[in-house]
């Protein structure tokens, strides 16, 4: 099996360089931070106050999660593509994925994704430290602070940059704060600061790597 772990902060151009690199390498692509976001979308659809953690880990082990190549997110059957990146799964995200439960859950799901296929591109927060701690190469991509929260208001033009880059700095202070695998680089990962890298030019670093 032969995964590539890609992970970061949000903003840091992770999601972008892994889709090219799997398109680019011909592997199958994996979002596990959409799967974190439609956990949140199942249980705020089902009323489950986001911190009650047992519900919470119950909704995570019940529901029915579909991620697919192009994007596409369904859960319990209904396409939560867009309703995953909206204001209200974002705001209770990281509350959702500091849950155990919810991370033991996941991080089966994703082992057995990988499993199925013989590895893949997969994105997120703990894939080199924690769900494939053996994967074949491991990126950290991370970027300034005010580069990423303005990457981030460029694609949400609806939220304001101030309002966007409060969200970031919340968010990083409970992933990289959490018990249960913190949002950090392996210490064996290839630490990319893309702040001043095109998308393009990170890809380029990425294939270097794995030549
Ligand atoms: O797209 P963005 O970078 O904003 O975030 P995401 O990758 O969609 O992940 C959303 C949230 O899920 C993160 O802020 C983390 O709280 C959580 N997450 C995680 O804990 N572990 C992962 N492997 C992926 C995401």
């Amino acid at each position: 099996m032969r995964v590539i772990a890609i992970d970061g902060p949000a903003g840091s151009g992770k999601s972008t360089v892994a889709r090219k690199l799997a398109t680019r390498l011909g592997l199958p692509y994996l979002d596990t931070g959409a799967m974190y976001r439609g956990v949140t979308f199942a249980a705020l659809r089902r009323g489950v106050d986001p911190d009650d953690i047992e519900q919470v880990n119950r909704v995570a082990v019940e529901c029915e999660l579909d991620v697919d190549q192009g994007g596409v997110v369904t859960v319990d059957g209904v396409d939560a593509t867009i309703e995953i990146r909206g204001p209200e799964v974002t705001r209770a995200v990281s509350i959702v994925a500091a849950n155990a439960g919810v991370r033991e859950e996941l991080r089966r799901r994703q082992r057995e994704w990988a499993d199925d296929r013989d590895g893949g591109v997969v994105e997120g927060r703990d894939i080199g430290t924690v769900v494939f701690p053996d994967a074949a190469l491991k990126v950290f991509l991370d970027a300034r602070p005010d580069v990423r929260a303005s990457r981030r208001s460029k694609e949400v033009t609806e939220l304001s940059y101030e309002t966007v880059a409060a969200d970031l700095a919340r968010r990083d202070a409970l992933d990289e704060g959490r018990d249960d695998s913190p949002l950090r680089a392996a210490d064996d990962a290839f630490v990319i600061d893309t702040s001043r890298l095109s998308v393009d030019e990170i890809v380029e670093r990425v294939m270097e790597r794995l030549a």
